[in-house]
């Protein structure tokens, strides 16, 4: 049968697909033009997209009705439309598993990087500025003792709690739609968004996007943070609205942020809010790195072959969404 990936990825298990299925992969450079796509993937019956696709009616339309399956090369997958996949019987797959303590890890280096200003201070040294010890040059901010808002406890949210608890020593809070039985460890705790955003001292979003996540973390919210508060964002751009996170910086509402994921990130480049915001000392940007490391990534692939294969031989999927 006939599989497309709209990438080149890393990991063997395609060598497992190509041995049974005919494979073609985009090759790049960047993400696939959308008229491309549409043309490539009519007729087959299996798509690997990243989360840069979108899978809308139209796409599941001209794919026509041999596809099977779209094993999303990601966990999140906001970029597909559930309701129009599921109309036409298509199964719909992530990539969760391990992933999640590689997301959970860059989390954790970010708030050691933002409250130990090491970024900063890096650039600083490059710049040949140090000329002997200081004892008020680049103060941070200590966490062992302080408290995490975990803002969704998912698989990641989860993962990040147990990193900033047993390695940081924090004291966890966190939200959910629900008080979660994982969550029962002294010290965790169950509190409802603005008492956490107004009691803690880092807040990590770990949200998918949703209708109800958009924008979930803006003026209002960034107004109950302490002046000390630090933001982390390795979920999805836009569950914080980045014009009040800019304001919220550039004012020193809080005490900075750390994201990974951008509001409009295929248009960086014409986003003014964006730019203004590259020019802050009290935030760090990083471009979309949660899950890139050499085993997660090899890891996504052999979970969306697997359900690839499992799909196409007809046999229901193993991580539908
Ligand atoms: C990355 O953002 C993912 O959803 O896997
Ligand atoms: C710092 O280097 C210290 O010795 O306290």
């Amino acid at each position: 049968m006939k599989i497309f990936i709209t990438r080149q990825i890393p990991g063997k298990a395609l060598e497992e697909l190509k041995k049974i299925h005919e494979v073609e992969i985009w090759p790049g450079p960047g993400i696939i033009p959308r008229d491309i796509l549409l043309k490539k993937t009519a007729g087959t019956s299996a798509v690997i997209p990243m989360l840069t696709e979108k899978m809308d009616s139209e796409f599941f339309d001209k794919a026509g009705p041999d596809l099977k399956i779209v094993a999303n090369y990601a966990v999140g997958f906001d970029n597909i439309d559930l309701d129009a996949a599921s109309q036409k019987n298509i199964a719909v797959t992530n990539t969760p598993s391990h992933l999640g303590d590689s997301v959970a890890e860059l989390t954790i280096a970010l708030i050691l990087a933002l409250s130990r200003r090491i970024v900063e201070s890096d650039k600083w040294m490059r710049e040949g500025n140090y000329t002997a010890w200081d004892p008020s040059l680049f103060l941070g901010l200590d966490l062992s003792e302080k408290t995490i808002g975990i803002v969704g406890l998912g698989t990641i949210g989860l993962a990040t709690a147990r990193l900033a608890d047993s390695v940081l020593g924090m004291k966890v809070v966190y939200t959910a739609r629900s008080e979660k039985p994982e969550a029962a460890v002294p010290g965790w705790r169950f509190e409802k968004l603005p008492q956490l955003l107004s009691e803690v001292d880092v807040i990590s979003l770990h949200v998918p996007l949703t209708p109800k996540t958009r924008h979930m973390i803006g003026k209002d919210q960034l107004d109950l943070m302490k002046p000390s508060a630090i933001l982390i964002n390795t979920s999805r751009g836009p569950v914080i609205n980045e014009a009040a996170l800019y304001e919220a910086l550039v004012n020193r509402r809080i005490w900075g942020a750390a994201i990974d994921v951008y509001e409009n990130e295929t248009g960086l480049a014409d986003d003014s809010t964006w730019w203004k915001m590259t020019k802050l000392p009290n935030i760090i940007m990083t471009p979309h790195i949660g899950s890139a490391t050499i085993e997660a990534r090899e890891e996504m692939t052999k979970i969306a072959v697997e359900n690839v294969l499992t799909v196409l031989s007809g046999k229901p999927p193993v991580n539908p969404v």
